[in-house]
């Protein structure tokens, strides 16, 4: 530990470019912290004065570092120790979400900073040897485990709300996928059998951890694929589907129980049997994939794209649930495509990938019969994804989401 202090001197003239400012409530008294700690003062034009406050926490009785600690607005750490703090921090996450003091924003940051660096990690992983596999899932578990309470908790809901509407990235969206599958079946734990403690922990767990990996298949789908702007053909369709049995070859013998295993197989299963890899349906998909596609499709339509904007909780949960959101541009859509049969139709149900989509296969219709076509397509157009997911599985999942105030959903329900 001496080491660590041997090259930070008590007191420092500095512009501030040498240290960051850390909240005192993300010290936890019962663990001691290895970096120092020090305050800010004004000293001339851009320089400042930063004073030893405490060499380390171990100097001082509990009791005395936690009236210190309450007394404190802001203290800064010299860059040095950053990596010490980040360490402390990971350790310290269980601690730091659950206290009182820090708002739930503060705690959705530092989840997400955290979350990420693991995540991030994991995905680089070399899955080569059992040895590879075992330690990137234990840090997963770890992970899960520290924020757990946090996760599952419904007044999270606020933190998950916070994260809506970004740019998609796929470490994020396994960890909001994890989010939402944690506090969706905490909130409907009567949708499964159990009758303890430990089995509820267990199986949050379970679920939270499969969210954190469901997509680790994709890091051996090429990338220029997986970001491809234009169409995909067939092959690279196929290839990006594969990315559900790449997970499970990846995590085979890594110790991942046959629950999270099967969510992440089938978390691209539809309802009505049109999903992939097995084309399962109904009953005989397993019930936490069948969360695990709830949550990744909400996660991934809120999400912003280098090819669309990101919808809105409500518009992603009209679209999910057979409602189309854009119903009245459609029908104005419809209107022209009758009165000029040579004009493509457009129409934007998902995004603007799946209009270009369209648009490419309304313009070969419509040279073969185009009004018979276009009436056929009215049929269907309503039903949106519906088919993908459980009817009573979806309303409970916005039952759920509405019970925050961050969300508005009541006219869906
Ligand atoms: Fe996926």
């Amino acid at each position: 530990m001496e080491k660590r202090h041997m090259n930070l001197k008590p007191e420092y003239l500095d512009d501030g470019t040498n240290f960051f400012k850390i909240d005192p409530l993300f010290i936890d008294p019962d663990d001691l912290t290895q970096f120092s700690l020090y305050e800010k003062k004004s000293e001339s034009n851009n320089q400042f004065r930063f004073r030893c406050l405490l060499l380390d926490t171990s100097s001082i009785t509990k009791q005395r570092l936690m009236e210190l600690l309450k007394s404190w607005e802001n203290i800064y750490i010299n860059k040095q120790q950053i990596n010490c703090y980040n360490t402390y921090l990971k350790n310290n996450l269980t601690h730091i979400l659950k206290h009182e003091n820090i708002n739930v924003s503060r705690k959705t940051g530092l989840l997400k900073d955290i979350s990420m660096e693991v995540v991030k990690q994991t995905f680089e992983t070399n899955f080569e040897g059992i040895k590879d596999k075992k330690t990137a899932l234990k840090n997963i578990e770890t992970l899960v485990s520290r924020s757990l309470g946090f996760i599952s908790d419904i007044k999270s809901l606020n933190g998950i709300a916070e994260l809506i509407g970004h740019d998609y990235d796929t470490h994020t969206h396994s960890i909001k996928v994890a989010w939402l599958m944690a506090v969706f079946i905490n909130a409907n734990l009567d949708l499964f059998t159990i009758q303890s403690k430990e089995q509820r922990r267990y199986l949050l767990t379970e679920a939270a951890v499969a969210g954190m990996l469901h997509d680790i298949g994709k890091v051996k789908i090429p990338k220029n694929i997986l970001q491809k702007k234009g169409k995909l053909d067939n092959l690279e369709y196929l290839l990006i589907q594969g990315h559900t049995a790449y997970s499970t070859i990846l995590l085979f013998n890594s110790g991942l129980s046959d629950q999270a295993m099967e969510a992440i197989l089938y978390h691209h299963e539809n309802e009505d049997g049109s999903g992939y890899p097995c084309n399962l349906s109904r009953e005989n998909i397993p019930m936490l994939a069948k969360i695990c596609h709830i949550a990744d499709v909400f996660d991934a339509l809120t999400s912003k794209r280098h090819y669309k904007a990101a919808k809105s909780p409500l518009e992603a949960l009209k679209i999910m649930t057979g409602q189309n959101p854009f119903l009245e541009t459609l029908l104005q859509f419809e209107k022209e495509a009758r009165e000029n049969i040579k004009t493509p139709v457009t129409a934007h149900v998902r995004d603007d990938y799946e209009a270009r989509l369209r648009r490419l296969r309304e313009k070969e219709m419509l040279e073969a019969e185009s009004q018979k076509r276009v009436e056929a397509r009215m049929k269907i157009r309503d039903k949106g994804m519906a088919h993908c997911f459980n009817t009573e599985l979806l309303k409970r999942f916005i039952f759920t989401l509405n019970r925050s105030e961050s969300f508005q959903l009541s006219q869906l329900l």
